[in-house]
Parts: C-alpha cells; sequence; structure tokens
C-alpha cells in the first residue's frame, strides 16, 4: 500500500472532526464532499452559508450536507469563544469587543473551534499565506506541553529506496521557525519524532545535520548544533538522535564508516533536521524537485492540537490528503 493509501486507511479507522475555515473557496469545498465521501473525517465547514451553497449548486455536491456549516456572521456558541478567548488573551489586549471581531475572521473562528475541543483539528490555506493560518493558532491554540516552538516537517517519499526508509524520509523544519536556537532546534528533533511515529509510521533515526561531522569544522553554527543534539537527546533518550553531522554522513554507510564510526545514525538516518528555516526549506524544494521526490506537508508539529497548511497552489488531492493526515495526528495525541 502505497503512503497516501496507508494514511487514509488509517484515517478511516476512527474519523476525527475537523474544521476547515476556508469553505467559499471552491477547491476547499470539492475535497470536503470527497473526505465526506470516502469517511475520512467529519468535517465543520466555515464560510458564508449562501456562497457555500452556490458552489455545492455549481459543482453538484452531493456530501456537503453531511457537514457542520458555520457563517461567522450566526456563530452558535460565540457567547462561549468570546468568554474563552477573553479569558486566554485578555492580558494581551483581547476584550469582549476584539474578540467578537476576530471571530468574524474564519481563521480565527477556526483556531478557537480547536482551542474550546470542538473540533479535533483545523486544516487551511488554500486562500491564506501561512503566517495568516498560523498566527490565530499560535496565539490561542499553543504548543504542547514541554514544547514551546511550532515546526513544519515534509514527508518526503523518494524513487531512490536506498535512502531513509525504503526511501521515505521526514524533513524539518521546513516551514516555520526561521531561526531556532539550540533548545528550540532540541525541540524540534523531538517533536519530528512524534511525527515520524504517528505520519510516517516508522522508527526515527535522527540526524541533526550541519556543515561539519563530529567536530570536523569550528564554527559557532556547529556548536549550536552539537548543543541542540545534546539537549535532543537528554528530552528523548529512547528516540536515536546523532549529530553533528553532514548530509552524506547521515545517509550513506561508507562515508559514515568514516566520519562517524558507531553512529547509531549515521549512514542510515531517517529523519533530517536541518540548522535553520533557510536550509530545511531550500533543501526540501530541491530534493522535490531534482529528485522528483513526493513532498508531503508540511505537517506542523508542536502544537496542542493538529492545525495543518497547505499550499495556496494545492490541488483538491492535497487538501484530501493533509485531511487525512490531520485525523491521524489527532488519533496519535
Ligand atoms: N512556535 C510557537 N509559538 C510561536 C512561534 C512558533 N514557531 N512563532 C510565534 N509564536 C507565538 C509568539 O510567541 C506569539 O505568542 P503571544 O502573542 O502569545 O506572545 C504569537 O505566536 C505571535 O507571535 P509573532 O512573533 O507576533 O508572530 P508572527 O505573526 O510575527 O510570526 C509566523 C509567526 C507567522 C509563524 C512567522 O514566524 C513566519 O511567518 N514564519 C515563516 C513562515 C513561512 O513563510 N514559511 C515558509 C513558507 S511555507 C513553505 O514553503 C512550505
Amino acid at each position: 500500500m502505497d503512503f497516501v493509501s496507508s494514511i487514509k486507511a488509517k484515517a478511516k479507522q476512527a474519523p476525527k472532526r475537523i474544521v476547515l475555515p476556508e469553505g467559499t473557496e471552491a477547491r476547499t469545498l470539492q475535497a470536503a464532499d470527497r473526505i465526506i465521501e470516502e469517511g475520512l473525517a467529519e468535517l465543520t465547514i466555515i464560510g458564508n452559508i449562501d456562497e457555500i451553497n452556490k458552489l455545492v449548486a455549481q459543482y453538484n455536491l452531493k456530501n456537503i450536507e453531511k457537514a457542520t456549516l458555520v457563517d461567522p456572521q450566526n456563530i452558535p456558541n460565540k457567547q462561549k469563544y468570546i468568554d474563552l478567548m477573553v479569558e486566554l488573551r485578555g492580558k494581551k489586549g483581547v476584550t469582549p469587543e476584539v474578540a467578537e471581531k476576530q471571530l468574524q475572521d474564519p481563521l480565527y473562528l477556526g483556531a478557537i473551534m480547536v482551542k474550546a475541543g470542538d473540533v479535533d483539528g483545523e486544516v487551511g490555506g488554500a486562500d491564506n499565506a501561512t503566517g495568516d493560518l498560523l498566527r490565530p493558532a499560535l496565539q490561542y491554540v499553543k504548543t504542547l506541553p514541554g514544547i514551546s516552538v511550532v515546526s513544519g516537517a515534509f514527508i518526503m517519499i523518494t524513487e531512490d529506496k536506498q535512502f531513509g526508509e525504503n526511501g521515505m524520509m521526514v524533513f524539518a523544519d521546513c516551514a516555520v521557525l526561521p531561526n531556532p536556537n539550540a533548545q528550540e532546534l532540541a525541540q524540534i528533533a523531538v517533536a519530528t519524532a512524534g511525527t515520524a511515529r504517528a505520519i510516517a509510521g516508522f522508527e526515527p533515526r535522527i540526524a541533526m545535520l550541519s556543515f561539519s561531522t563530529k567536530g570536523s569544522a569550528k564554527h559557532e553554527m556547529v556548536d549550536k548544533v552539537v548543543e541542540a543534539t545534546k539537549i535532543a537527546q537528554e528530552m528523548a533518550p529512547d528516540t536515536q538522535i546523532d549529530g553533528e553531522l553532514q548530509s552524506d554522513a547521515a545517509l550513506i554507510p561508507s562515508v559514515a564508516n568514516k566520519k562517524a564510526p558507531g553512529s547509531a545514525v549515521a549512514g542510515k538516518a531517517n529523519v533530517l533536521v536541518f540548522p535553520s528555516l533557510e536550509v530545511g526549506n531550500i533543501a526540501y524544494k530541491l530534493v522535490q524537485r531534482i529528485a522528483h521526490a513526493e513532498a508531503i506537508g508540511p505537517v506542523l508539529q508542536g502544537m496542542a492540537a493538529p492545525i495543518n497548511d497547505l499550499s495556496r497552489g494545492c490541488s483538491i488531492d492535497d487538501i484530501v490528503n493533509l485531511v487525512a493526515i490531520t485525523v491521524c495526528q489527532a488519533q496519535a495525541k
């Protein structure tokens, strides 16, 4: 079974409640129709009801009637949400008036529905930039206990089966935190271990990447990765984490034998943690384009509940697949 089929099969076993805040976006609504048809999730769709109904008729969508539709102008639990928002962010200036105004924004409404426990997760971003989807989630849903940073991982599937786990690897952070310090980088590694287990379905062997292997170069950027490796090992003593490693030492057994003999990770890493967003974002796109790898994500990790961001160039399939992934994250929570 390929990766997408296995994720969908897992989602179907215990569908979770997912909110789609961009219900008046045509691809999102067509994807919602398929998600309901395939039994992947129970959906709440946010948007102007007349506009949603127009799209339902235009695309002849038979299953949307099984979703819960919420119009931001007529929110059933509005006072409950306002109270929660003021409780959570009153000190940051959120008054009942500010909360009421924020709730008219579907991205804030989606995030607060997740926080209130009315849904298990959220998928958006077909119509909004990454930062705009993430900001309400970072402000209200916040991070998992023990984790202070949200980051974004990609499941990379290469045709060359010699790498990672039969060609599958997890890369992070490729999407969120521009310049993590050592503590934050360690948290990214630990969160990515969780993504490898819950989504990729394998036990992680994590390489903390740098331009140096085991002291071959001296630089403060290398020091950061060395320190992050130590912190990550302390945070997750049962997870195989090693660094600092260059990417060839991480992936190629003969190089690993020379540069990092005895390492449990070098030469067979299936999770690559990059030292900064610049490196991670550039690396995943290069592997995707030059090596024709499938890049699935970003899967956001470290958030207290699963919330995932689509690319604005996404296809209907991408939306369906990301909802299935979000359901699997909610199952693992
Ligand atoms: N993890 C946890 N919390 C965070 C994070 C994070 N990574 N970043 C910000 N926060 C929190 C802050 O602590 C703050 O909380 P508070 O208000 O309770 O004090 C809140 O979120 C807002 O923080 P700001 O710094 O004001 O948030 P801002 O909107 O400036 O930035 C954002 C957050 C949007 C995630 C920003 O870091 C960003 O734009 N990152 C890059 C995203 C991007 O463009 N990625 C590349 C494209 S994606 C791709 O190619 C796949």
